[in-house]
């Protein structure tokens, strides 16, 4: 048996860590044909003519190819790695900064930013995902394409048949901060989370004799012991915006000593303090730009001009491991524990049962089979409620181009304060994003 990858916006700055792993891991999964697709020419065929160029040189047996053609691309697939942007990182960065000059905050899946980023995906997404029922029925989706949180929603809603699994790698990143400040393996630790996709909670973080450890970690934060946690991902580690991020994490939970939070809670609980950090002059998209961006594309100029790959090598970490974790958990029907993207359908007791959470699952040749989690709190229910209600307004008004339903959307979501700003932010919103959203009327 041999499977083709697709990589869906293969020409992303994600993709380099993903390929990585796919490279070392090619005969575990076996992997014989990866195509990289993308409707960026320019940065698909730097990352593809790279890409082809670093696997031969390293004796790799998979045939790497790649294509702006979707058909080409999706024939005969067994697997499509999904994380596509419309509109790019320039896109993110003028969302940002229309938030973050009304004073709200500006962020590519909290706030306005990610209802922004969500008109402009879910058509795209779904329409993609129409062409592989049509195309590779039977090939596995596994999406990390943000606002995940929102898109899962329309995906789910959608198409609930479909071979699709949201993911995103934020909680298992935390996971790995958690293992490493108890001196843990991460795979001897067992973790119990529950909420939406960036908007959860730890409930629970069990040690291989069965003791649980988030006792220990609230003491240590409410008692001043610790104000972070060091992070075990080696691709944010260096980043003052991460550093920052685990520190808010870390008095967050502090504050709200319950349940460990998700860092992504930090847009929603203090706002204001995140605007304290943040400006229009030089956002994360910004940043971005100039930082990933120019890098990767700048290396793969500089290979393809010298004709050789041999001293340049890509990076693999946790983003890159746990999409590949995953499908390696379908591929040999290991049923390990993933946290994912699926409709609550029971688990989490009083929410919705149509509405998509994110909880662990067991992951196997059948996809993903969710954990019970039980009822929830009041006010970690109270808050889902609302952002549920936001993102389900957000995909209706995707949908259904209601301009109506865009401004309800927007008054549910928890960054917006009245009315006033919420038309205001809306409304710049749109205008800039002429052909990128749906038209509202
Ligand atoms: C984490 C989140 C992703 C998000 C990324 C942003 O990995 O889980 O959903 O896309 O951070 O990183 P960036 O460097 O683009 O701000
Ligand atoms: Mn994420």
């Amino acid at each position: 048996m041999s499977n083709k990858f697709v990589m869906v916006g293969g020409g992303s700055t994600q993709s380099p860590g993903i390929l990585e792993v796919l490279r070392k891991r090619a005969e575990e999964l076996n992997l014989s044909e990866l195509v990289l697709y993308d409707i960026d020419e320019e940065r698909v065929s730097l990352l593809g003519q790279y890409t082809e160029m670093y696997y031969k040189e390293l004796g790799s047996k998979v045939t790497v190819t790649y294509t702006t053609n979707i058909e080409e691309a999706l024939q005969g697939a067994d697997f499509l790695f999904m994380q596509i942007r419309p509109g790019l990182n320039k896109q993110r960065a003028i969302d940002e900064k229309i938030c973050l000059k009304n004073g709200v905050v500006g962020q590519e899946t909290c706030g306005l930013g990610g209802f922004s980023f969500a008109m402009r995906v879910i058509p795209a997404v779904l329409e993609i995902i129409r062409k592989v029922k049509d195309i590779c029925p039977n090939a596995w989706i596994l999406n990390y394409t943000n606002p995940e949180a929102i898109l899962s929603e329309a995906i789910y809603r959608e198409f609930p048949e479909a071979k699709v699994l949201c993911i995103c790698d934020m909680p298992i990143s935390i996971e790995g901060a958690i293992a490493s400040y108890f001196n843990k393996d991460l795979h001897d630790l067992t973790f119990k989370y529950f909420g939406m996709n960036h908007f959860g909670w730890w409930t629970n973080i069990i040690d291989e004799n069965g003791r649980d450890l988030l006792p220990v970690l609230r003491e240590d934060v409410v008692s001043g012991k610790i104000d972070t946690l060091l992070q075990s991902n080696d691709e944010t580690k260096e980043d003052q915006y991460w550093i920052d991020t685990y520190k808010q994490m870390v008095s967050l939970f502090k504050r709200f000593p319950e349940y460990f939070p998700n860092c992504y809670l930090q847009y929603y609980l203090t706002p204001d303090e995140m605007l304290e950090h943040d400006t229009p002059d030089f956002t994360r998209g910004d940043y971005v730009m100039q930082g990933r961006e120019k890098r990767i594309y700048d290396e793969c100029r500089r290979v393809i001009a010298a004709g050789t790959a041999k001293d340049s090598s890509l990076h693999a970490g946790v983003h890159g491991n746990y999409i590949v974790d995953i499908a390696y958990a379908i591929i040999h029907n290991t049923r390990e524990r993933f946290t994912v993207n699926k409709k609550n359908h029971g688990s989490i007791s009083n929410f919705d049962p149509e509405a998509v959470v994110e909880v662990p699952a067991y992951v196997g040749s059948m996809g993903a089979e969710t954990i019970t989690v039980g009822a929830i709190p009041t006010f970690q229910k109270g808050l889902m409620e609302m952002q549920k209600a936001y993102e389900k307004m957000t995909v209706d008004a995707a949908l259904s181009g209601s301009y109506q339903t865009a401004m309800e959307a927007v008054m549910l979501n928890k960054t917006i304060p009245n009315y006033t700003v919420g038309k205001k932010v809306l409304d710049e919103l749109y205008a800039a994003n002429k052909g990128l959203w749906p038209n509202l009327q």
